[in-house]
């Protein structure tokens, strides 16, 4: 199986690149990684877990490898034994990524140091999904995978003419209307065009697109997205449905996030910021079927580096209008959580394709904080639809 991750040398990118090798190596055991659970016995027939080959883009630091990329994120993060390290790093010097785009991708990744792009380079449109699919091709095989896992971009507003059909999205490339786009959307293009599945682990727009699901279900190619369930939102999911249960009512939820790192200072510009709070602010609606008072707060707090505190306060009514509280405080690490997350999105979509399965995979909403085409975001059922869903198609 290959997987090839766009925004190949960040945080989560590089955690589950090591963590497949180090798995791989023996180094590590399963924790983690969902389609390991019994429920999911018999997907390694059709996306094996051993031997995943890695390819990406990215565009920072483009002369160095994964190896120099993954032990920046651990000098700061410390987020796995440097122990495991050692072991893997002439593994990771393997792994090299590819000049990807950055069009459109927000004041925050504007900052970044040692970046290079398609287009400093003065292509256009065309030219540049041209690159991306030149690259893919010469990476893939029938086990290809790609998964979005680059900084989150603003959001974009929908343009009728050139975004909701597959046409209209064709005529954009070559009326080269950079204005348009974002780079989330190219790089989904470059990969439903070519018949090779596409995830997307964040908030972006990626294959969310309408013009995009109509090339998807065109091309027959499986898609998923968007944003990776892995932490607070995760929490939030399973634990909100508990109130639902017993009928308590929910009058506010605040919950006050605090991260470091490079997602949390693309975060702290308020363009980028925008498309997550979006993200975890429409779940507690679908949940509950109404709208509590809300304040979701994202904050850059650089000595955090990794590791995201979410502070959550919950303001319930019961039985005889008596006010209550809930607090809970979730610490993660966020690539430790979200690197087996992204293996087992990359498995899923394999098996789906195997299966001839082709357009949004909805029953992979258990993974995503704002799932495509269903709102259904309570995780215990998200997580029996998939055990179910898996089972029907074995
Ligand atoms: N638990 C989690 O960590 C979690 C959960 C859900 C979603 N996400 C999302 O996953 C993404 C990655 O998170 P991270 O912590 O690894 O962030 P990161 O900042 O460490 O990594 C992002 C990488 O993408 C690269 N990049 C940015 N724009 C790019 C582009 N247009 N093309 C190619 N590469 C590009 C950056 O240079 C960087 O190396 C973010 O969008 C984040 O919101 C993370």
């Amino acid at each position: 199986m290959k997987v090839w991750l766009v925004g190949m040398y960040g945080a989560v990118a590089t955690t589950t690149v090591a963590g497949a090798v180090a798995l791989r190596k023996g180094l590590t055991d399963r924790t983690g990684l969902v389609t390991e659970l019994d429920e999911f016995n018999g997907i390694n027939e059709y996306a094996p877990l051993d031997d995943i080959q890695f390819g990406g883009h990215e565009i920072r630091d483009l002369t160095s490898t994964l190896m120099e990329a993954t032990l920046e994120h651990l000098k700061l993060n410390e987020h796995f034994p440097l122990k495991i390290f050692e072991a893997i790093k002439d593994d990771l010097k393997c792994y090299k990524a590819k000049k990807g785009t950055a069009i459109n991708c927000g004041s925050g990744v504007a900052e970044f140091k040692n970046t290079e792009t398609l287009e400093s380079e003065g292509l256009t449109l065309r030219q540049i999904t041209d690159r991306l699919m030149r690259d893919l091709e010469e990476f893939a095989d029938d086990d290809t995978v790609v998964i979005n896992v680059a900084s989150t971009e603003p959001v974009v507003e929908f343009n009728e003419e050139y975004h909701s059909s597959i046409e209209g999205f064709e005529r954009l490339l070559d009326e080269d209307r950079k204005d348009l786009v974002t780079a989330s959307m190219l790089y989904a293009y470059a990969a439903l065009k070519l018949g090779i599945p596409y995830g997307n682990f964040t908030p972006s727009v990626g294959s969310s697109l309408p013009a995009l699901k109509e090339l998807a279900l065109k091309n027959g190619v499986p898609h998923a997205g968007n944003d990776g369930k892995t932490g607070e939102t995760y929490m939030k999911t399973t634990i909100a449905p508990g109130f639902v249960y017993r009928n308590l009512k929910i009058l506010g939820w605040m919950s006050y996030n605090i991260l470091g790192d490079y997602d949390g200072m693309v975060l702290n510009h308020k363009d980028n910021r925008k498309s997550k709070i979006i993200s975890k602010d429409s779940t507690l609606y679908k949940l509950l079927g109404y709208n509590p008072f809300t304040i979701t707060e994202i904050n850059f707090f650089p000595s955090l580096v990794d590791n995201k505190t979410a502070f959550n306060f919950i303001h319930f009514e019961g039985f005889l209008g008596k006010k209550m509280k809930l607090y809970f405080i979730w610490d993660g690490i966020d690539a430790i959580l979200a690197a087996p997350l992204v293996i087992d999105i990359a498995r899923t979509l394999l098996f789906a394709k195997k299966k001839g399965l082709s357009g949004v995979i909805k029953e992979m909403a258990f993974f995503f904080k704002n799932p495509m085409d269903t709102n259904e975001v309570n995780t215990h059922r998200q997580f029996e639809t998939l055990v179910e869903w898996f089972r029907k198609n074995q």
